[in-house]
């Protein structure tokens, strides 16, 4: 199963989107990225991969570079650390997109507007502006993407807490019950 947050739609079976990122899917440093939680309640992968995907729609629905908007957000995030472990000087806002940049390089023939959507994906955070459109929809998806996954994770526990709530009070409804 391939899905989006907020979606249903299995994205291996959309063959626009998926034509564009096959071979990043098949990359093995890629796939281990589901080994990274990544804000909190989802992994680094899916992160990138609910990136990835809306930040396709939104580019192709104004006549952006949909393709590299697909594969640079699958990328966008393309380091392999726990940030909580990783120790440097510099911040991690700074720090992490020139990382994924310089892992995604060696991997994948990344072309100029897909290394700027990389690397300045942070913008407001990191002083670098955007250098294209497509680079401005990414710093917007990603922004995006966090404040659904981090939604999605407090629905969650809330749904979880409510159901063991109504599971305490059957069972103590029914000790009474049998007094
Ligand atoms: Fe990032
Ligand atoms: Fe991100």
């Amino acid at each position: 199963m391939l899905k989006a947050i907020l979606s249903k739609k299995e994205l291996s079976e959309l063959s626009e989107y998926y034509g564009c990122i096959d071979d990043i899917l098949r990359d093995d440093e890629v796939n281990s990225l589901k080994e990274f939680r990544h804000h909190i309640g989802t992994t680094r992968f899916q992160h990138s991969l609910n990136v990835s995907y809306y930040n396709f729609l939104l580019c192709r629905k104004f006549h952006l570079n949909a393709r590299s908007a697909a594969r640079a957000g699958l990328l966008h995030d393309f380091f392999l650390y726990d940030r909580l472990e990783h120790i440097s000087e510099k911040s991690h806002a700074e720090e992490h997109p020139k990382v994924a940049l310089e892992n995604a390089s060696r991997k994948f023939s990344l072309s100029e507007l897909e290394r700027d959507m990389i690397v300045n994906h942070m913008w407001p955070v990191t002083k670098t502006r955007p250098h294209f459109r497509e680079t401005f929809a990414i710093t917007l998806v990603d922004k995006f993407c966090a404040a659904a996954e981090f939604s999605d994770m407090v629905i969650k526990f809330a749904k979880s807490k409510a159901q063991l709530a109504a599971c305490v009070t059957v069972i103590m409804f029914m000790r009474m019950s049998l007094k």
